[in-house]
């Protein structure tokens, strides 16, 4: 069996990771790996592969940025000889960005089977490109792997068949229990000064709270009261580093005393971040998971989340951007002396070979 896999921004690596070491163990299947180029910069993409040790990829669509339609209409244009050329028995997506319906696409409408890893999860904001992306994705897939009970749920709820759809627990979390030990190894806290526990992490870059200055000036407003108790680690994404740099902000941000930007940093030195700091505030899908794990306080910084077992019984609140809510959490985490969190069903390093089991049997 054949199987083309995906990916194109850097949380599909950490999810892509174990599954390309589970293959390793089932000579029945041969992967490919194909790098849509979505992601492109070396500390968005590169970097990852030689730490999470990820095969050079097969083909790298080379695509890199542009408007939705741009980058979706490129990936296609990009993948759909290769479709014809390897003539995969089925290809394998994950996550929920536009390499994932791009590709998800092209497979179909060639007749080949197409796989969903973490299928399911629905915010239910369909201003999320994310959002749309998934209920297309899901929607054409052949078989969905599910991180959480909410996935099965919403996708029954969509008329999916039950027997296309299977719990196998979080990839990503794979990933982090399998690095966790070379990440404790990392100096980043000495390299930048900082003690355990002495400061907070931050990541920003959904485009509902970085596009528009006004958005993200209110929340750095929040960030502003946090940084004079703690310092606030910020390793910026690419597309919030740029508004922080336009006109409206540049100044505000240059003043934040406690605010470090730093460029992205790699996966060893940012799971060590996380695991050291007293608080996480975030959009982000993947790290509300990875700090239930890790049984890190978490805020998120957006009305809704698609990932709503890390609330129920993770460490993570869901605030918004309002800075009152935002302080409200904020206050309450640092008053509080213990830490609320499980571990999800599943979530227990297994759910790649999981998934490739699965596979194997339908091959
Ligand atoms: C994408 C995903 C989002 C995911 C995020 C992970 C979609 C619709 N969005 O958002 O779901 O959470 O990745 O990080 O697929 N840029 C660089 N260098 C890079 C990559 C991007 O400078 O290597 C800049 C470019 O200016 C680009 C902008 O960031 O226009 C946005 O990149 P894009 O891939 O379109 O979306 P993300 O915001 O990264
Ligand atoms: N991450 C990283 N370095 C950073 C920021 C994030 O390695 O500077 C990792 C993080 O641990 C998680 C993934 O990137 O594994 C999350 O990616 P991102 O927040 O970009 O995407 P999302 O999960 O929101 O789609």
């Amino acid at each position: 069996m054949k199987i083309v896999n995906i990916v194109g921004a850097r949380p599909n690596l950490m999810k892509i990771a174990p599954i390309m070491d589970a293959y390793a163990a089932v000579p029945e299947i041969s992967p490919l790996l194909v790098h849509t180029g979505q992601h492109y910069d070396r500390n968005m993409s590169d970097l990852f592969f030689r730490e999470l040790g990820i095969p050079e990829p097969d083909l790298n669509l080379g695509v890199g940025s542009g408007s939705h339609a741009e980058q979706t209409a490129e990936i296609m244009r990009a993948f759909e000889p290769i479709v014809i050329a390897e003539r995969p028995d089925r290809v394998l997506v994950v996550g929920d960005v536009n390499s994932t319906i791009a590709c998800g696409l092209v497979a179909v409408k060639l007749g080949v089977s197409l796989v969903h890893v973490e299928a399911g999860l629905r915010s239910f904001d369909r201003s999320m490109p994310e959002e749309i992306n998934r209920i297309l994705t899901d929607s054409i897939s052949d078989l969905l792997f599910c991180t959480e009970e909410s996935g099965v749920e919403n996708l029954r709820k969509e008329g999916v068949a039950s027997e296309k759809v299977h719990l196998v627990g979080n990839v990503m979390i794979d990933t982090l229990l399998r690095h966790q030990s070379r990440a404790e190894a990392s100096t980043v806290l000495e390299d930048l000064g900082l003690e355990a526990r002495g400061y907070a992490v931050l990541t920003l870059h959904r485009p509902a709270n970085v596009d528009d200055p006004a958005i993200l000036g209110q929340l750095l407003d929040a960030l502003e009261v946090v940084a004079r108790d703690l310092t606030v680690v910020f390793p910026a994404h690419p597309r919030t580093r740029a508004q922080l740099a336009t006109p409206e902000l540049a100044a505000r941000v240059a003043s934040l005393g406690g605010l470090r930007i730093l460029e992205p940093v790699g996966y060893l030195d940012f799971l060590k971040l996380m695991s050291g700091a007293r608080l996480v505030l975030t959009d982000s899908g993947g790290i509300q998971e990875e700090t239930t794990i890790l049984r890190v306080p978490c805020i998120t910084l957006r009305e809704t989340t698609e990932r709503p077992v890390t609330v129920e019984l993770g460490s993570n609140q869901v605030v918004g951007r309002d800075p009152q809510r935002i302080l409200a959490a904020y206050r309450e985490v640092m008053s509080s002396q213990t830490v609320r969190g499980g571990i999800p069903p599943l979530w227990d390093g297994r759910s790649a070979a999981r998934i490739v089991e699965v596979l194997r049997e339908g091959a």
